[in-house]
């Protein structure tokens, strides 16, 4: 195949930095000032998107309770930018009406609502079966753009459920097509279980683009099985321009049994960057906050790039 006839991989890559929330979720809760220094390091990074927390049930999820304090430390950083900083998103996942109007109410016009395309989830993460989450895209959509807010669809367990199995092809492209006639402005394909791989990924962006092609459709990997990168690179030949990853690679679905972390932000800041997709991120401020997350949640994540050090400086002398 010659460079003409390969499809153009895009110029550049917008990464959503989910640790905060995907990242945190799962863990122990940490203070709400732990979470500031995280955000300023996040803040930091050059970082486009973030999502800074969840406004769901204090009791189903304790790490997110202090959703509300979050957002006060997110106007905190962002009055404290310096000016001509380029600007960050921020942004909040909500399970419901109720979760929606309490993001707002704390100042977020961002918001990210979650659809877990197959019943097992979706009644094991939100209670109700995917068909009534579905159902529910119009009243939080029409919460935010009452707000002169936007919602964006997270379409949970898009290519496999932890009970249900595979999620049939036509199943999430449908849901797709269905959120966006009930307002979502636009839609993110959760791999929640880390089972994706490239040529899935693939099938599915293709039925998903046909069914919503007007619609900016991102994606969101774990890396639980290892396919994590492999999946994200597929996207982005894809046309993908929107990724979700997490700082050090922490985080997974409290709700699917097996889940482990994202793929790490700074790993696929690399990867981006070394080829010539701009992602705005500086690796060693990546690097930095990758540390700072696994020093406050007190273990270690899954990247392979923090334990690697950084970007690979060759030793010695190299042979001739
Ligand atoms: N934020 C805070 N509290 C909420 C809430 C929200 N978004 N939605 C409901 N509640 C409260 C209700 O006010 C009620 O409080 P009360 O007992 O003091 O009256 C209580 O939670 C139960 O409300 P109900 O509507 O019956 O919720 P539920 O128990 O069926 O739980 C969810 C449904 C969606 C709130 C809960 O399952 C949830 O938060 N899930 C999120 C899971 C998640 O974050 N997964 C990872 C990210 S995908
Ligand atoms: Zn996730």
């Amino acid at each position: 195949m010659t460079g003409e006839q390969r499809p153009a991989v895009p110029t550049a890559v917008d990464i959503r930095e989910v640790g905060p929330r995907d990242g945190l979720q799962i863990e122990a809760p940490i203070s709400t000032a732990a979470k500031r220094q995280l955000l300023q390091a996040l803040a930091r990074t050059g970082v486009r998107r973030i999502e800074a927390t969840a406004f769901v049930s204090p009791t189903a999820v304790p790490a997110m309770a202090d959703a509300a304090a979050v957002a006060e430390v997110v106007q905190e950083i962002d009055a404290g930018r310096a000016a001509g900083s380029p600007p960050i998103s921020w942004s909040a996942l909500v399970p419901n009406l109720a979760g929606a109007r309490r993001a707002l109410a704390a100042g977020f016009t961002e918001l990210e609502y979650v659809v877990s395309a197959a019943d097992g989830h979706s009644l094991a993460n939100v209670r109700r079966p995917t068909a009534d989450a579905l159902a529910a895209v119009a009243e939080v959509a029409a919460a935010a753009h009452e707000a002169g807010g936007r919602c964006e669809v997270i379409v949970a367990t898009a290519w496999d459920c932890p009970f249900d199995g595979r999620t049939p092809v036509v199943r999430t492209a449908e849901l797709c097509a269905r959120a966006v006639e009930l307002g979502a402005d636009r839609l993110c394909l959760g791999d929640t279980i880390g089972t994706a791989t490239p040529g899935r990924v693939i099938d599915l962006l293709d039925a998903v683009r046909a069914a919503v092609p007007a619609v900016d459709v991102g994606a969101h990997f774990h890396n639980t099985r290892g396919a994590g990168l492999a999946c994200a690179w597929a996207a982005v030949t894809a046309g993908v321009t929107s990724l979700d990853a997490s700082t050090g690679g922490l985080g997974g679905c409290p709700f699917a049994p097996g889940a482990s972390g994202n793929i790490a932000t700074e790993e696929l800041a690399l990867l981006l960057g070394d080829s010539g997709v701009d992602t705005g991120i500086d690796l060693d401020a990546a690097l930095a906050a990758a540390g700072l997350a696994e020093e406050l949640v007190g273990h270690p994540g899954s990247s392979n790039l923090l334990r690697a050090g950084g970007r690979s400086r060759p030793r010695g002398r190299p042979r001739s």
